[in-house]
């Protein structure tokens, strides 16, 4: 593909905009690459501007400021927020779906009923938006019980519930405004019984690619206890993931949600994430996400061969089919999330942390996800999630070994980690 050195808008501020921007930047085929808001890691490789994800006006002003050749979007926010629309009209390409695409992440209800119409598998289902009608659809399913907000909450709406009492919970917190109008209806499900895993496949519209696959851990603690998080560690590839799986999931799942969102108007530029349950009738859609996953997206980067670039600027501007399918190093990565005491549910901002940007060597690097920088130089934390540290080795042994003698090279007594990543593939 004939591009020339591009000019790149890098839309977030987490660990997997830290990753995307590490991978860019080792790119032949960049110019310049601005980051917004960025964050302090990303802010060691390119200029940062303070625009937020979802301030669609100001983004598109700053895409045209700099004459950005292509935006890319990481948070689904800004999917959410149209700003893939208003580059369109600006007519900047951008790798990320319109907001009507970005439905099957934005309304799992929405996912749902897509599902249905276009014939992708998943779980039985019902959507309420009272606490008495969803309490008594609780009659139709079995525990565990499965409750998600309908909305976008940060990875947090999600409750498995073992029983009928701790299900009527979370539906009165979900519908009682825990996460806002995000939970303004639930979705009940079937729980569905196999191994879980996460494909990646992007699309310019048209041509459709696998792009690679992860596996994470959710739960806030060792042993997979605790809340829900936006994920606390991930590893790829995931051994759930056959080449029978990946062509599976591809042909039933990724493929016709690329088609079926093009029927409806809406064609596809950009990265789908396929959370799926390897069942014993094949894989069975559990979410989509219309985004790099966080993160997933970091040990994909560690483990992608290929350019990014002309990847990225393929699907935005309808030339996928003129590239190769990517080359993945032959190697496990794995990610290790460290976060604030009290994540998810309050986590404590400003402690300071030391030892975070020291070389930690060729296959080991720490991303900042939820940092901020003082005046002097000082680092804290500033989110949830706060620091990725990240290696890849020969086998996932290797891996997890380099990435927790980062962890541990790492002075944050405000923070705490799983020790326990990637024990389902050791
Ligand atoms: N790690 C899950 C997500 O990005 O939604």
């Amino acid at each position: 593909m004939d591009v020339s050195p591009l000019t790149i808008l890098l839309v977030g501020s987490g660990g997997r905009e830290h990753a995307l921007a590490w991978k860019i930047a080792s790119s032949p085929l960049l110019k310049r690459m601005v980051a917004a808001p960025g964050n302090p890691g990303i802010a060691t490789l390119c200029e940062v501007r303070d625009v937020k994800v979802d301030d669609v006006p100001g983004m598109t002003a700053l895409a045209r400021e700099i004459a950005a050749d292509l935006v890319v979007v990481g948070p689904e926010v800004a999917v959410a927020a149209g700003l893939a629309d208003a580059l369109e009209a600006a007519g900047i390409p951008c790798f990320g779906p319109s907001a009507a695409a970005g439905q099957l992440e934005s309304s799992k209800a929405f996912t749902k009923a897509f599902c249905d119409r276009h014939g992708l598998p998943t779980g039985r289902y019902q959507v309420c938006d009272d606490v008495a009608s969803a309490k008594a659809a609780l009659a139709a399913f079995t525990p565990p019980y499965v409750i998600k907000a309908d909305g976008l909450a940060a990875g947090k709406g999600v409750v498995i519930a073992e029983d009928r009492g701790a299900a009527e919970a979370a539906i009165e917190e979900t519908l009682g405004g825990r996460f806002g109008a995000a939970g303004a209806r639930v979705v009940i499900e079937e729980f569905l019984e196999g191994e879980i895993g996460s494909l990646f496949a992007i699309c310019d519209g048209h041509t459709v690619m696998a792009f690679g696959d992860a596996q994470d851990h959710k739960r806030a603690f060792d042993g997979e206890i605790g809340p829900n998080t936006g994920g606390m560690g991930t590893y790829s590839p995931a051994p759930v993931f056959t080449d029978e799986l990946i062509a599976q999931t591809m042909e039933r799942l990724a493929a016709p949600a690329f088609a079926g969102v093009a029927s409806e108007g809406h064609p596809y530029r950009g990265v789908l994430f396929v959370e799926l349950m390897a069942t014993r009738e094949g894989p069975k859609l559990v979410e989509f996400n219309v985004r790099f996953g966080d993160p997933e997206c970091q040990v994909l980067m560690l483990r992608l061969e290929s350019d990014l670039v002309p990847y990225l600027w393929a699907c935005a501007n309808g030339r996928l089919a003129e590239l190769p399918t990517p080359v993945w190093r032959d190697e496990a990565a794995v990610c290790v999330v460290m976060a604030a005491d009290g994540y998810p549910d309050s986590p404590l901002g400003g402690s300071i942390i030391r030892g975070a940007e020291q070389d930690f060597g060729e296959q080991a690097h720490v991303f900042h996800a939820g940092t901020k920088r003082d005046a002097d130089g000082t680092l804290r934390a500033a989110g949830g999630r706060v620091l990725n540290a990240c290696a890849s080795g020969a086998n996932l042994r290797q891996a997890v070994d380099r990435a927790y003698a980062c962890v541990d090279r790492i002075d944050w007594p405000g923070g705490f980690h799983r020790r326990d990543i990637g024990w389902r593939a050791l």
